[in-house]
């Protein structure tokens, strides 16, 4: 593994200095099989399939205070492709999984059964869940019958919540205000391919002040969780495990050392799908689900009149005020909640949702036909949230730098030079404080804090950037550096950071911080 001259300055080290790494971090993948970047999907005709919408889950029962859902992770066949069969790993054997709906302030108990051939473990991103729930990649949840013996000793080390056998249940609180989240496998070393599988599905929460909002709703609010896939000849998901039971060694082929990109875009599931439309406004909750593709998202033809997207909410829910954009960036796990006002059209017209930083087939994302007149009752009042209580700078005790670096052809992914250990604290956070954390990336990566939502209060130096605004949970640094600021609670325990690169994420891009 070697270091760029800029990588060195960046962590403030000169040439000539020897570098401490991690051991095992010179061992690199070694290339085999086939050349992964010769592998083409069969070719799909773009704009012709319906988009899904993921179905509501139903609680097997509810009483005052929750809701009590049941989960089965495993494998099925769907049909993505037109005439394919591929294999998918989903909850309720759906990819994307069942969506749930949430209240503030009303619980949320899943139990997810596995009857995968492999261990999982179920992560809220944007939940602010208790440790046990968080769903730590080594809290593994085994297949029934599963001898843990035959899983490496560092797959398991360091739990929060120990290991579950067949079943585990997870309890989200809730607690927190009205925003698009969403669930998806976070397994040690594993959670690249197994979400690429399907295992990730939105979870919503609402709440009153959000109701009360003339907002799009019904048939045009609508989640769209956008990926890359690459499928083999014969239909199947294509990921260039090292090894493909995802049993054995873990990591990818070299040539996805720096994350996998697949050459077919899906939107809930569907390759370049289509939705008519009404010369309405209608609210979409964008996900990108991919594992290391960041879109640039835009409208063709641009609207005649107005912005091409109108920015409600972030990460963390609603904004205090509508943001416009004529471009939306949306690097891996980030949310946008976004209005698209189509009677900015004449009927008849097709709008491409496109991707500035694809190119040929992955420039396209989906299709909107502007179809026909309906009126709008809809609003986008000029305020849509109270004040939001961001917490203030000046109250921070700590201030912490982090590094994220990717490794050199192949080698591991840092953060401050250090590949993930389970049983290292990184940070340890006292229990309702205030702290500042300085993110420095080299070349790009989305960082993601577990627990906690946060501001960001500046990039490079300057103000925040177009699309940090509101809450987050994830934000894209392109070689940036940036400060958030963050309260650490409500809950004390053991939480992840880490890229959401999810290659990088398998490669060790990750830490731990403690709230103490
Ligand atoms: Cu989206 Cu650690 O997760
Ligand atoms: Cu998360
Ligand atoms: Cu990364």
């Amino acid at each position: 593994m070697e270091f760029t001259r800029r990588q060195l300055t960046k962590l403030g080290l000169t040439a000539g200095v020897g570098v401490a790494l991690p051991v095992g971090a010179l061992s690199r993948p070694v290339a085999r099989l086939l050349d992964a970047s010769r592998v083409a999907s069969p070719e799909v005709e773009r704009f012709e399939t319906s988009l899904p919408v993921p179905p509501t889950a139903e609680p097997v029962r509810t009483d005052e205070t929750t809701d009590y859902y049941e989960i089965t992770q495993q494998e099925e066949t769907a049909e993505i492709l037109p005439g394919y069969e591929t294999t998918i790993w989903g909850y309720d054997g759906l990819f994307p999984g069942p969506t749930i709906e949430a209240q503030s302030g009303r619980s949320v108990v899943i139990e997810q059964q596995n009857e995968l051939p492999v261990p999982v473990s179920v992560h809220l991103h944007g939940g602010v869940t208790p440790p046990e729930s968080d769903g730590y990649p080594t809290d593994l949840l085994f297949p029934p019958d599963f001898d843990h013996d035959a899983i490496p000793s560092h797959h398991t080390a360091g739990t929060v919540d120990g290991f579950s056998h067949g079943t585990k249940e997870y309890t989200y609180p809730n607690e927190q205000r009205a925003a698009t989240l969403w669930y998806h496998d976070h397994r040690m070393d594993f959670t690249g391919p197994q979400v690429y599988k399907g295992l990730a599905g939105f979870y919503i929460i609402r709440d009153e002040i959000e109701d009360d909002l003339l907002l799009p709703s019904g048939e045009k609010e609508i989640p769209l969780l956008i990926c890359d896939r690459t499928f083999r000849e014969d239909g199947e998901l294509y990921y260039p495990s090292l090894d493909p039971s995802l049993l054995g060694e873990h990591g990818v082929l070299p040539v996805a050392s720096d994350g996998w990109y697949g050459d077919t875009i899906l939107v809930n599931g569907a390759p370049w799908p289509k939705l008519d439309v009404s010369n309405t406004k209608y609210r979409f909750r964008m996900l990108n689900g991919s594992n290391a593709r960041v879109y640039d998202l835009e409208l063709d033809p641009v609207p005649s009149d107005g912005s091409a997207f109108v920015q409600i909410g972030s990460d963390g829910g609603l904004l205090e005020t509508p943001l416009s954009h004529d471009r939306l960036r949306i690097s891996p796990a980030e949310r946008f909640d976004v209005i698209i006002d189509f009677s900015n059209y004449s009927i008849g017209t097709e709008v491409t949702l496109t991707n500035r930083r694809g190119s040929g087939k992955t420039a396209d994302i989906m299709q909107f036909e502007v179809t026909r007149e309906e009126s709008d009752e809809s609003e986008i009042t000029s305020t849509l949230s109270p004040p939001l209580e961001f917490p203030d700078p000046d109250d921070a005790v700590e201030t912490r730098r982090f590094n994220f670096l990717a490794g050199m052809e192949g080698g591991m992914s840092t953060i401050n030079l250090q590949s993930f250990d389970p049983e290292r604290i990184d940070a340890n956070p006292k229990l309702d404080t205030v702290e500042i954390w300085e993110l420095d990336s080299d070349p790009a990566h989305p960082a993601h804090l577990h627990l906690v939502h946060f501001k960001v209060l500046s990039r490079n130096g300057g103000p925040p950037g177009p699309y940090d605004a509101g809450w987050k949970d994830t934000v894209f640094l392109d070689g940036d550096t940036i400060e958030v600021v963050a309260r650490f609670g409500p809950y004390r325990g053991k939480y992840v950071f880490h890229c959401h690169n999810l290659e990088h994420e398998d490669m060790m891009m990750m830490a731990n911080f403690e709230v103490v």
